[in-house]
């Protein structure tokens, strides 16, 4: 008899299965009321009285080691089912991953700043809530200049002034005010006007300023930077620079590239010159260098200034500047691919 326990009980360990009628089968085989227990039970009245003691221990050990066995692996199968009700079919593929995208301005203005990062400039950026001096007065347009009519301002403030600022020549205020020269910086950042909205204008949009300072400085360096630069982003390497006015720079010009006239949109975008202008540029004025404390008989240097959305849209042949700012799903996903 001792030795049958001993086999069920190798018989108990090495069971195992993961199916609620084998459970049941196994359940029914050892411990059934016509099962192996049962029946090792009734013949224990045979064991002579000196093995009395140590059978009916071996027999309350299979006992319980069954019904331990039966427990565990309901567990078991329990545990696997909740899982499944959860997740339901475990085998099957997963859910694609969905890549998420650049916003198109932070693409243009990444690669604005990779071109000019190559040649020595450092990234700087300044408030959007600036003052009067550092959006205007510093720039060499002081209260009452005509000027300051080229750019609609939302003031927050008034005495002192208070304003979200016009452009990110500000920025340029404040490199100069905390950095001595040399200095080659570009600045992007948003900014804000007063201007109704349209599909070519926006009251918020984002501009790259570019400044330096050092000794010598010409007007060819601007230009050659500048050839550079258009080089770069856009693969056209014929510009044309415009004689313009900005307070703060003199001489000051309008860049243009020239696109060429190769298909309709080129046409449209050109209204049929094939030159279109990207930004604006100059001489940084003496009086501006001045207002930071830049010495103007020691120093020179040049600026520039352009629209993030508008050679985005260049670009990307964006026909109209709300779509920046729509977040319509269908339009982001386009840029996926671009880095
Ligand atoms: N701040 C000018 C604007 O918003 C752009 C500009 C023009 C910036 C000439 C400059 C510059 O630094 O030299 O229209």
């Amino acid at each position: 008899m001792k030795a049958k326990i001993e086999e069920l009980v190798a018989e108990i360990q090495q069971f195992t299965t993961q199916s609620e009628k084998e459970i049941e089968e196994f359940r029914i085989r050892f411990l059934g009321s016509k099962g192996l227990l049962k029946q090792l039970f009734g013949e224990f009245k045979t064991v002579e009285p000196a093995q009395k003691k140590e059978i009916g221990q071996a027999l309350n050990d299979l006992r319980s080691k069954a019904s331990s066995k039966v427990e565990e692996l309901k567990e078991a199968l329990s545990a696997d089912s909740t899982e499944s009700k959860k997740y339901g079919d475990l085998t099957r593929p997963g859910l694609p991953v969905e890549l998420g995208a650049r916003h198109p301005i932070s693409i243009v203005k990444n690669r604005i700043v990779d071109v000019f990062s190559k040649i020595g400039f450092t990234v700087s950026e300044g408030p959007e809530i600036e003052d009067d001096w550092h959006n205007f007065t510093a720039l060499n347009l002081p209260e009452y200049h005509p000027a300051r009519d080229m750019q609609d301002t939302f003031f927050i403030e008034k005495n002192p002034d208070t304003l979200l600022r016009t452009h990110t020549s500000s920025v340029q205020i404040r490199y100069m005010e905390s950095h001595k020269p040399p200095i080659r910086t570009i600045s992007p950042g948003r900014v804000f006007r007063n201007e109704d909205i349209s599909a070519r204008a926006h009251c918020i949009f984002h501009q790259i300023e570019g400044l330096y300072i050092d000794t010598d400085v010409s007007f060819a360096d601007l230009k050659q930077t500048l050839l550079y630069f258009t080089k770069e982003m856009f693969g056209k390497s014929k510009i044309r620079l415009r004689p313009s006015y900005f307070p703060f720079t003199e001489p000051s010009a309008e860049v243009d590239i020239y696109w060429g006239l190769e298909t309709e949109t080129d046409y449209k975008i050109t209204k049929g010159t094939g030159w279109l202008e990207i930004m604006g540029c100059g001489m940084v004025d003496p009086n501006v260098l001045k207002n930071t404390k830049i010495d103007p008989e020691k120093y020179t240097g040049y600026a520039f200034g352009m629209g993030i959305e508008r050679i985005a849209m260049l670009l990307y042949q964006i026909p109209d500047i709300r779509m920046f700012y729509e977040n319509d799903i269908r339009f982001l996903e386009q840029f996926k691919s671009v880095i």
